[in-house]
């Protein structure tokens, strides 16, 4: 399944056609979903309308911060947005918004940060006599133009160039760069090498927590004990990357595949004290997986082991 995006613009939209246009590869990993914007008159709007895509617009004029984001939030919802680009987006976000959107929420930024934050980028570069402009494609926090830089552009500064000549050839760079980095982003979270160590971050991250290989998966259990989680990828060719947690038996294991058929499902060869749950599908609650390995471990820990992990929770 690709994974879903939204664009937010406020301009000609330039960037979130070259996104649109990237998606249309049969082998393009996301997919735009809507495309947004503060600005109703906004070029870019007509150009996704006659592509297809669903799109919204809405004035920001008249309410405060956390009102319109909170109206561009439940417009990204709606429409199934797993991942936000920001394409020439000049609002300033409220950290509310920033925050639900964490780890999912690109911008693209013409210059190599951290330099030049915020306008005029390409008047600083040429005024300070850089040898290069360029892009930058980031992941968006809180602070303006701070988040970590994903991937860059270096474009050459040619002699006699002026903001603007040097903005259209910064252009062409962008349009190459944030579909590759947002398709190589959408694709981190599905791969198993980042999936698997997530589950080992979180895993390890338990008390006397410790790694051995099991039937060729990395299996984590609590040294020189018994073991409270696997993480299968492709395990007998069955296709799936998972994380097998203990349960408390067969009960518990059924009312979970009944909930979600999708997600949970009962690991071959491990019975009914454990549960399989995929990682795979691209809406992983990472919340939710810190829970079950937590649960996990203290099906399997000693007595005073546990207590221990009781104690650290009081403080
Ligand atoms: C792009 O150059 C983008 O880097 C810049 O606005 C332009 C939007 O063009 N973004 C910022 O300055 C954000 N701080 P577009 O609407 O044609 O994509």
């Amino acid at each position: 399944m690709k994974a879903k995006v939204a664009v937010l613009i406020s301009g000609a939209g330039t960037n979130m056609a070259a996104l649109l246009y990237a998606a249309k590869a049969a082998d393009c990993p996301y997919e735009l979903v809507l495309v947004a914007s503060n600005v109703p008159g906004a070029a870019g709007l007509a150009i996704a309308k006659a592509e297809g895509i669903a799109t919204w617009a809405h004035s920001h004029k008249g309410l405060d911060r956390d009102a319109f984001d909170a109206l561009v939030d439940e417009q990204l919802r709606a429409a199934g947005a797993e991942f936000v680009a920001l394409a020439g987006y000049m609002r300033i976000l409220s950290d509310d918004f920033v925050a639900r959107w964490a780890g999912r929420m690109l911008n693209i930024h013409p210059s190599l940060l951290p330099r030049y934050k915020g306008l005029n980028t390409h008047a600083q570069a040429i005024g300070a006599g850089d040898s290069h402009g360029g892009c930058s494609v980031h992941v968006v926090t809180p602070a303006l133009d701070d988040g970590p830089v994903l991937a860059q552009t270096p474009v050459a500064i040619a002699p006699g160039d002026d903001a603007e000549s040097l903005a259209r050839r910064v252009q062409f760079a962008e349009h190459q760069l944030y579909p590759a980095t947002l398709a190589a982003f959408v694709m981190r979270e599905r791969s198993p090498d980042w999936l698997r160590d997530r589950v080992r971050e979180l895993a390890m991250a338990l008390p006397e927590a410790d790694e051995v290989t099991s039937h060729g998966m990395p299996c984590f259990g609590i040294a020189k004990g018994k073991k409270f989680a696997y993480f299968t990828e492709d395990h007998h060719g069955d296709g799936k990357i998972a994380l097998l947690v203990k349960i408390s038996g067969a009960d518990e294991q059924a009312a979970l595949i009944e909930m979600d058929a999708e997600r949970y499902y009962r690991p071959a060869y491990f019975g009914d004290g454990w549960v399989g749950i995929r990682l795979d599908l691209g809406d992983t609650d990472w919340d939710a997986i810190g829970e079950w390995l937590r649960k996990s471990w203290l099906a399997v820990a000693p007595k005073k082991l546990a207590g221990l992990m009781g104690v650290a929770e009081e403080f």
